[in-house]
């Protein structure tokens, strides 16, 4: 190739040196390089190895991270686990072991880009003229030549190790990015169909041990079982599920009280209230005695701000509020769910049970479409 153009004198691109084409670059672009001072004037010394073994610490602890995310997602047993059921510890690290491995990933490969951009980068000041039109032939054909100069200027080829290792971070954290996007259509958090943990509570009792009505108290380990007789009309109490085997367990009993689907209003509305009841649950509450999940069908918040007047449980986030003597039905805001309701009775004690478990989800969630709208 030969050209005319004054930019290249009497020479030929070809018998040109990268320096030289990369300068050539600058001169079609218009532009001045002002001052470019080397970020390392003298190379080799310690600081400038400490600030290389910065980088690369990053880059590796970015692509360590990603393959720990990535194995995470893949093999951690992430199905939910009931706090009754042996796992559960595992169940519960599952979300803050992918979050953070994920963000560790992030942080250090950007951090890390960041720490080399500022350590390795010239401080350049250069000016250019603006112009009007695409650039010429000439000047997108040495173009490559200027970003390969910059290359240099920035000491990439001489430091292959942190480039290594920045090209394995970027590109496992691709990885672990697609793992994510398409993770949700290959695992199947509802295995085990309508038994699956997720579709039951801790009201649900298992292997027919009886599930009993229990206030939650300031007194580490006092358990109170209600009876009929603890409430007069017109009274609301939070309750909990307690089934003995948990009794001294602490651990347990902690977790029955905050799991977030176990909290219940016991209302006892005052004798002759007229009740509107739905069908196929007329017999799910005990004489005056109704017990309705706490947690509101809007955002989950607990709806318990009980107006025993009117009969009408308010949730304080976005006041719905739910009509117990209409089966819990929202009479007014966003929510469009009744509050499910928990079938009770009293055993042969005089202590209020759980006859079974909610027969449909509690709270706000996508698989509420079984559920009967307000
Ligand atoms: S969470 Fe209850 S009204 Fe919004």
């Amino acid at each position: 190739m030969s050209t005319e153009d004054p930019a290249f004198g009497d020479r030929e691109p070809q018998n040109m040196s990268r320096e030289e084409l990369a300068r050539v670059a600058d001169e079609f672009g218009d532009t001045q390089v002002v001052s470019k001072p080397p970020k390392w004037p003298v190379a080799g010394t310690k600081a400038e190895k400490r600030s290389e073994r910065l980088a690369a610490l990053l880059f590796a602890l970015s692509a360590l991270s990603a393959i720990a995310f990535v194995v995470t997602f893949s093999v951690w047993p992430q199905a939910y686990v009931s706090p009754f059921d042996n796992g559960y510890i595992w169940y519960k690290l599952y979300t803050p072991v992918v979050g953070s491995t994920f963000a560790i990933a992030v942080l250090s490969l950007g951090v890390g880009m960041i720490a080399y951009i500022r350590r390795f980068f010239p401080d350049e000041v250069s000016v250019q003229q603006r112009h009007d039109g695409p650039s010429g032939e000439l000047a997108r054909k040495t173009l490559a030549a200027q970003y390969r100069e910059a290359g240099d200027d920035v000491g990439i080829p001489r430091r292959s190790l942190i480039m290594r290792l920045a090209l394995s971070a970027g590109g496992l954290f691709g990885v672990a990015a697609g793992v994510l996007a398409i993770g949700p259509f290959v695992r199947q958090p509802w295995k085990g169909g309508g038994q699956a943990a997720l579709w039951i509570t801790g009201w649900k009792p298992l292997n027919g041990e009886t599930v009993y009505l229990r206030l939650k108290t300031s007194v580490t380990g006092e358990i109170v079982r209600l009876r009929p007789e603890d409430m007069k009309p017109g009274a609301m109490m939070t309750v909990f599920p307690f089934r003995e085997s948990d009794r001294g367990n602490e651990e347990l009993l902690v977790a029955a009280e905050h799991a977030s689907d176990s909290p219940v209003m016991l209302i006892r509305l005052p004798p002759g209230t007229p009740v509107h009841k739905r069908p196929g649950q007329e017999n799910f509450n005990y004489g005056d005695y109704y017990a309705f999940s706490k947690v509101c069908t809007h955002l989950g918040c607990p709806a318990s701000l009980y107006d025993s007047q009117n009969h009408i449980s308010l949730c304080p986030c976005h006041q719905s509020e739910f009509l117990i003597t209409d089966s819990a039905k929202p009479v007014f805001g966003p929510a469009t769910r009744a509050l499910p309701q928990l079938p009770i009775t009293v055993n042969n004690e005089g202590l209020f049970v759980a006859r079974g478990d909610f027969i449909e989800p509690i709270g706000p969630a996508f698989w509420e479409i079984r559920s009967r709208q307000g």
